[in-house]
């Protein structure tokens, strides 16, 4: 068994000590949006410190714990707190949450982020359905030891976001009024935002907004097999389109602002899965 396995089935093990519950839907907050979880009739909480060799957020906005319940009668479990590579954490510990929601049952993965818009047409408090992904300038997940428990050493990624779910996504948003944005997402390690520079070459590159997480998480929960989709919430016109400095405090407060119409989304989408 790799190591990496090893310690996720260690995960899965403390968890299973705690709970028998069986997600079909798992859910990653994004920054700002933690508060979601008050809408989950809830079942029960587990923090991360209480799970041996889980990996702790430290991001500011990331609360660390899972919350498991239902929304109406979908079986949920949501990450309040994402970890990130930024933080210091191995790329396997970043996708290690993901994986094990999976392991627990989740066929479905709802991954949702705040984000610099780089598409011209976007707004801060835009949402993007995010259709396809950049991955290059993100450490690949799968590198190191193939974990055949979960999937393939070379995974196929030509439909990473699932399309029926994406359109039960943009039917959702319909029905709410909401105009979907749609694009490309790409992963920077992070922590730094981008150059006006880099924000070009990722214009060029076909990317429409950017951020630093997601990607990873999908492509280690294609490997192991769950459908994904993504929503990422644009916070802020990406570097050199906005003319002014980027700072966190206005990330937090574009994704806070917009947080009611995401949860309305979310909720109604999460109904019709
Ligand atoms: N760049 C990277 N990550 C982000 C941004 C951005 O402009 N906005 C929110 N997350």
């Amino acid at each position: 068994m790799s190591e990496v396995y090893e310690k996720l089935k260690g995960c899965y093990d403390a968890v299973r000590k705690m709970t028998d519950f069986e997600p079909e839907v798992a859910l990653v907050l994004g920054s700002g949006l933690g508060d979601f979880a008050d809408n989950i009739e809830v079942e029960g909480e587990i923090s991360y410190k209480d799970i041996p060799g889980f990996p702790v957020s430290t991001a500011p906005g990331h609360v660390g714990k899972f919350i498991y319940g239902r929304i109406g009668d979908k079986k949920i479990i949501c990450m309040k707190g994402r970890v990130h590579f930024y933080e210091g954490y191995a790329i396997s510990d970043v996708v290690l949450p993901a994986r094990l929601m999976g392991m627990l049952g989740a066929k479905v993965l709802i991954l949702t982020n705040a984000s610099g818009g780089i598409n011209e047409n976007f707004k801060p408090g835009d949402f993007m359905l995010i259709t396809d992904h950049i991955s290059s300038f993100a450490v690949n997940p799968l590198i190191g030891p193939n974990i055949a428990e979960l999937g393939v050493r070379f995974p196929d990624m030509s439909e990473i976001y699932n399309h029926e779910l994406n359109d039960k996504i943009r039917a959702a948003a319909k029905e709410l009024g909401i105009d979907l944005k749609e694009g490309v997402y790409l992963q920077t390690t992070g922590p730094s935002y981008e150059s006006p520079a880099e924000i070009r070459m990722f214009k060029t590159l076909g990317a429409d907004a950017v951020g630093m997480s997601t990607v990873v998480e999908a492509i280690a929960a294609n490997h192991a097999g769950m459908k994904i989709c993504g929503i990422s919430c644009v916070t802020n016109l990406a570097a050199g389109i906005a003319k002014y400095k980027l700072t966190e405090e206005e990330v937090l407060e574009a994704g806070a602002a917009a947080a009611p119409r995401f949860k309305e989304l979310l909720i109604k989408f999460i109904g019709e899965i």
